[in-house]
């Protein structure tokens, strides 16, 4: 068997884990999640997120990659042969992810260069929804949105094809610490807006009662696992190219103290943004539309607009900024996917980061229609809140209780002063797994009772997909070990 690849260095590593964790959920999502989650109240359970499901999360993906030094299905079927259909559960539901999330990147690179020449004109909302988007009850193409995702298809497939370190490491090696220039750059100018100190104000206010609402806390955790791409085997093949003495513990906590540090500084300067919006338009804070997608491409060129001819240098810097941490976020999904691809088929990276680049960009056309960005919307919260804590609840049965923690514990106490105690494995075997059932069947309960019909009939596909497609791929891959095994005993 060939020698694994490992990365030139830690720091490219770390680069690489940051650029995965940091991405559209740090800046599109957080801000609004905080905005509509009771604002400083939300810092509470995403603490708690973060100590009993972020870090212990990253300890086990990471031990995991370390010990096996194997692509996600191969770990799997490793731990136990019948295990491979959860990895490709996992496959899928990041392969979905990605045809989706690249459709966001996408319309950001469309207001990148929209905001030169602020081309969204007097009211954002109406261009995003009938310029850009252009949604509409008659299915039709969007040829903007369909080239903008191709080019961001090509730039990925241009790094990803090449080897690990040529390609993902030096695009993170580049993009990773510019991204943070741009967003703290952003940050302390947004502080110096006349009304920050509005924002500020509400940032940190706590409502204590708001803390007995599930939904935050549900928020809470959904953020936590989507900002730091937990459970989804990026951390484990990322780690998988490790050298043997590493310390994982450090590299746990500093990927943690980046993402997360980046969001909430980030959305620091959201509301200090905000707060100056409230200043010069009256609209109280609370009723300010941020919701979703509506942050970043219509609430950011609305105060673009009364910003003055410093919005021409900010505006395409902030898209530029969020262009960055999508790509560094795409090119980890691609990794996770191409390098478990490839492995069970036993293709060469080139070739199957072509195809899969290929057949991703079709699928993603989907999005590139007039329905596009109303499915997105029930796609992403279907996969978020319903799809990715499932995901992670079986993570924690079979690491709790099939396979043994204590060697992973060996892997992780090796290299460091910073040990891991009995704590990790009380959070993985009950802590963890507990709340989120809990906040799994309250939020499947809320999606069954409050979806509207036609939504419904969307979910109900996906879940066929992801219950047929990971039976399909594993029995396929079954096939294909069956014909390897009877043509090496030939020999
Ligand atoms: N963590 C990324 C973000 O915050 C999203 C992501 C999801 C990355 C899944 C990889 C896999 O945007």
């Amino acid at each position: 068997m060939s020698e694994r690849t490992t990365w030139n260095n830690n720091y490219i590593f770390l680069m690489a884990m940051i650029g995965s964790a940091v991405g559209l959920g740090n800046i599109w999502r957080f801000p609004y999640i905080y905005y509509t989650n009771g604002h400083g109240t939300f810092l509470i359970p995403y603490i708690i997120a973060i100590l009993v499901l972020g870090l212990p999360f990253i300890f086990l993906e990471s031990s995991l990659g370390l010990k096996f030094k194997e692509s996600l299905i191969n770990t799997f079927q490793k731990v136990g042969d019948k295990l491979q259909i959860i990895g490709w559960l996992i496959i899928i539901t990041v392969f979905l992810i990605t045809t989706y999330y690249i459709c966001i990147v996408g319309w950001d690179l469309i207001y990148f260069f929209l905001s030169f020449t602020k081309a969204w004109g007097a009211n954002p909302a109406t261009y995003f929804t009938t310029n850009v988007v252009q949604s509409s009850n008659v299915l039709h193409f969007v040829p903007l949105v369909g080239i903008s995702i191709l080019v961001i298809w090509i730039l990925i497939w241009f790094i990803c094809h090449k080897d690990l370190n040529d390609g993902v490491g030096k695009a993170v090696n580049i993009l990773v610490p510019l991204m943070f220039v741009i967003m703290i750059g952003i940050v302390i100018y947004s502080l110096t807006m006349p009304g920050a100190s509005i924002g500020i104000k509400e940032f940190f206010t706590i409502d204590w009662n708001a803390l007995g609402n599930l939904n935050i806390w549900l928020a809470a955790f959904g953020q936590i696992i989507f900002s730091l791409s937990l459970g989804m085997g990026i951390i484990l093949t990322y780690s998988s190219y490790l050298p043997e003495k590493t310390n994982l513990t450090k590299n746990a906590v500093m990927t943690i103290f980046a993402n997360c540090g980046f969001e909430v500084v980030n959305a620091i300067g959201v509301f200090s943004i905000l707060g100056f919006m409230v200043l010069t338009s009256g609209i109280p804070f609370n009723q300010l539309i941020i919701e979703g997608t509506g942050l970043a491409f219509i609430a950011f060129p609305e105060v673009f607009n009364v910003m003055g001819p410093v919005s021409y240098i900010l505006g395409p810097i902030f898209f530029l900024c969020i262009l960055i941490a999508g790509i560094t976020s795409l090119i980890s999904m691609l990794e996770l996917i191409s390098s478990s691809i490839g492995d069970k088929f036993k293709l060469s990276r080139k070739k199957v980061t072509t195809i899969l680049c290929i057949i991703g960009f079709l699928v993603s056309m989907i999005y590139a229609t007039s329905f596009g960005s109303y499915l997105l919307g029930i796609v992403d919260s279907m996969l978020n809140n319903v799809i990715l804590l499932l995901i992670i609840i079986i993570e924690c049965i079979i690491f709790g209780y099939i396979y043994s923690m204590d060697k992973l514990m060996e892997i992780l106490n090796e290299n460091t002063l910073f040990k891991v105690g009995n704590w990790w494995k009380y959070c993985i075997k009950y802590i963890t797994p507990i709340i989120l059932i809990i906040l799994w069947i309250s939020g499947v309960l809320s999606f069954i009772f409050t979806a509207p019909t036609k939504e419904l009939i969307i979910r109900g596909a996906l879940i066929l997909i992801l219950i047929i497609g990971p039976i399909l791929a594993y029995l396929i891959t079954k096939k294909l070990d069956i014909k390897k095994s009877k043509s090496n005993n030939l020999n």
